[in-house]
């Protein structure tokens, strides 16, 4: 895969297995510093189920790296789901509930059942974008665009009929806009409480709300 039409040196490939290590290093970088749900509980780091995760992601053949020079500038990574879904984010984050990924899992957990993609689309699975990120100092140069773009022609080539995310940061959210994607569900930060009614994630601004956004390929 390459940026056709651009002269930048930027390429755009599938991230391999083997890529796991730098992957994960650029998101702790590019990332985990500023994704709203991981700033918005402490402690700052993700934990290591957070990271196990988005990692088992990589032999499915849908994680991509952009890359300028060699360099990464921008990852993203998605991986299939299927219409048992939110059953499963629900039962994970009551497995790990008092941890902060069970937290994170929690909020995914109820945004996949609201946003009911399954059913809204009449599909039986999907590609779901659990990660982007782009080097802080390349943002709002549209390279997240560029990267979405390619993971859309990537779904299209391995048959996915539709490509979801969770939009968690209001940046992102104006990408998926702006990309044609509908937004399907919206739920306000201070709508995740406890049984005490505290608020379980706090998010930094301009950060108030999770957006599902979901494209047909
Ligand atoms: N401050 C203000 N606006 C910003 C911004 C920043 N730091 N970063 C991006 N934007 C805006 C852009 O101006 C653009 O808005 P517009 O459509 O109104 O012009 C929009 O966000 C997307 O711009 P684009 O250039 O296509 O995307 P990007 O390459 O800057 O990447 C993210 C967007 C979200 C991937 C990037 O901000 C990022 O890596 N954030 C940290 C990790 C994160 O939160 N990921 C998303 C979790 S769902």
């Amino acid at each position: 895969m390459s940026a056709a039409g651009n002269d930048d040196a930027i390429e755009i490939r599938v991230a391999a297995v083997d890529d796991g290590n730098r992957l994960m290093e650029f998101l702790h970088e590019h990332y985990y510093r500023e994704e709203p749900l991981t700033a918005g509980c402490a402690p700052p780091e993700p934990d290591e189920a957070d990271e196990k995760f988005l990692l088992s992601n990589l032999p499915h053949g849908t994680c991509l790296l952009m890359l300028q020079h060699g360099r990464i500038v921008a990852a993203a990574v998605a991986g299939p789901k299927t219409a048992d879904e939110a059953a499963h984010l629900f039962a994970e984050a009551a497995h790990l509930a008092g941890s902060k990924w069970g937290r994170i899992l929690g909020i995914l957990a109820i945004a996949e059942r609201d946003a009911n993609v399954f059913a809204r689309f009449n599909v039986d699975r999907a590609l779901h974008v659990h990660a982007i990120g782009v080097d802080a100092a390349l943002r709002g140069r549209a390279l997240g665009e560029r990267l979405m773009n390619a993971l859309a022609d990537r779904g299209r080539d391995l048959n996915y009929p539709l490509l979801t995310v969770d939009c968690t940061s209001i940046y992102s959210g104006r990408l998926m806009k702006r990309l044609g994607y509908e937004s399907v569900n919206r739920m306000p930060y201070t709508d995740y409480v406890d049984v005490a009614g505290q608020q379980l994630i706090r998010p930094p601004a301009p950060h108030e709300f999770l957006e599902t956004f979901a494209l047909r390929l």
